[in-house]
């Protein structure tokens, strides 16, 4: 097989089979096939699309290609969730010990990342003592006892992917639907899930910012999940505006402690137990989401969803008394309300804006090696809709330096007020199946 024939077919809206993708696959990680091959590929990927076939055959070869984790050691059917990113997304530190608290096992591998905040590893971290340097075996054993566990990702997954997400990035082929689907699900294949619930947000702060993109990609992927095996459902959520109040490492964990006692922000709280009715029904553990959602309310109720936090916390070195009292968590030097200058509603929150603010407050990382500051970040007091008078606060800074003059203006950026009511977003748009 020859790579120019196989570019050559794609670039004529042919369709490859197994073979085809697995010999580039292959050969991509191996080094056989160079760099400016696989861009070809990727640019005519990019016009000509790939079939539902071709693109499974893609993820499939991209999970080959290096470690797949075994959770075979741990009873009952693993449920993953993946969001697609966005700012302020506090909902997996919430979900994981809710539906650990039905006795659905989350195994989970997850990364620090660059972004606005940091990864969930990195806000885990904000409780004195936690780690996620544990060992496989331990891994599976907490899992099988308490039912939920993180560790950090495999330095080897998905090789190939990282090869070629690297490559797209620098030749304009990142936002190609089939390449982008095939990405995130092979990550979460070689993770070693039997059944994924995906998050894939829309608005301004999301990755695809119309909901008709969304969608294209929530049922490519679910496409791809089903066609390998793995159950796999998607939601459609807002992202046009940042989610729930908190914004930062400690400040998201606190704002998580809030929601599993059912007193966190009412959008967080309501993504959660939607999110959390999927994973509990692909699990098994629940006839309905109708079923689903009356249990991880009640677990919210009875402190049962609490408890697995702290059991999980302590397991892993946790200090988990933070949960009883949050001051315990780092704590930024400086609180700085920024008041509104006129009053009226809010009709719109840039959440990549704040994103932005929060990270030059430090809460996030540029490069791979930069310090993160677990205490600062933003915490929002007004959401789209809300009514505001001139002078209340619209957000409070948590800064642990005294000069945020730089800050105040992304936020005041972000913020749009106007005088006639506003009506606030929709949710959740769509559910995928
Ligand atoms: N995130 C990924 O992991 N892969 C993509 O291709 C795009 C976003
Ligand atoms: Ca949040």
């Amino acid at each position: 097989m020859r790579m120019v024939d196989v570019i050559e077919k794609k670039r004529n809206g042919q369709e490859l089979s197994k073979a085809e993708i697995d010999f580039l696959i292959e050969g991509y990680t191996n080094r056989s096939i160079p760099d400016y091959q696989m861009s070809a590929f990727a640019m005519a990927v990019f016009f000509q699309g790939m079939t539902k076939d071709e693109r499974v055959y893609l993820t499939e070869a991209m999970v080959k290609s290096g470690d797949q984790i075994d959770l075979s050691a741990i009873e009952g059917i693993k449920v993953d969730k993946h969001s697609t990113g966005g700012v302020g997304d506090t909902t997996t530190l919430v979900l994981a010990p809710l539906v650990a608290a039905l006795g659905v096992p989350v195994a989970k591998m997850s990364g620090r990342g660059l972004g606005h905040t940091g990864g969930t590893i990195d806000k885990l971290e904000s409780v004195p003592g936690f780690h996620v340097e544990i060992t496989n075996d331990e891994f599976l054993r907490l899992v099988n006892t308490n039912k939920i566990a993180v560790i950090g990702q495999s330095a080897n997954l998905t090789p190939a992917d990282k090869k070629l997400y690297a490559l797209r990035d620098v030749t304009a082929t990142v936002d190609s639907i089939p390449l982008i689907a095939s990405s995130i699900m092979s990550k979460k294949i070689a993770a070693g899930a039997d059944a994924i619930v995906l998050d894939v947000k829309t608005g301004s702060g999301a990755f695809m910012k119309s909901l008709e993109d969304a969608e294209e990609l929530a049922k490519a992927m679910v496409d791809i999940g089903n066609g390998v095996g793995r159950n796999t459902k998607a939601i459609i959520s807002d992202m046009s505006q940042p989610l729930g109040f908190a914004i930062g490492n400690a400040l998201e964990v606190k704002e998580a402690i809030d929601t599993l006692q059912g007193k966190g922000p009412a959008d967080l709280h309501e993504l959660s137990l939607v999110l959390g009715s999927h994973m509990v029904t692909l699990a098994g553990k629940a006839a309905s989401l109708e079923e689903a959602r009356a249990m991880l309310e009640e677990v919210m109720r009875n402190g049962k969803a609490l408890e697995a936090f702290k059991t999980f916390l302590a397991s892993q070195g946790g200090d988990a008394s933070v949960v009883d009292d949050p001051s315990k968590l780092p704590t930024a030097k400086y609180l700085i309300e920024v008041p509104a200058k006129a009053g009226g509603y809010v009709s719109a929150i840039t959440a990549e804006e704040i994103g932005v603010a929060a990270m030059m407050l430090g809460a996030g990382r540029l490069t791979k090696e930069s310090p993160i500051d677990l205490a600062v970040g933003i915490v929002l007091h007004k959401k789209v809709g809300d009514s505001v008078q001139a002078g209340e606060a619209l957000v409070t800074i948590h800064s642990n330096n005294e000069q945020v003059a730089e800050v105040m203006e992304k936020v005041y950026g972000a913020y749009q007020i106007v005088s006639e009511k506003v009506t606030p977003p929709t949710l959740i748009y769509k559910e995928i199946h």
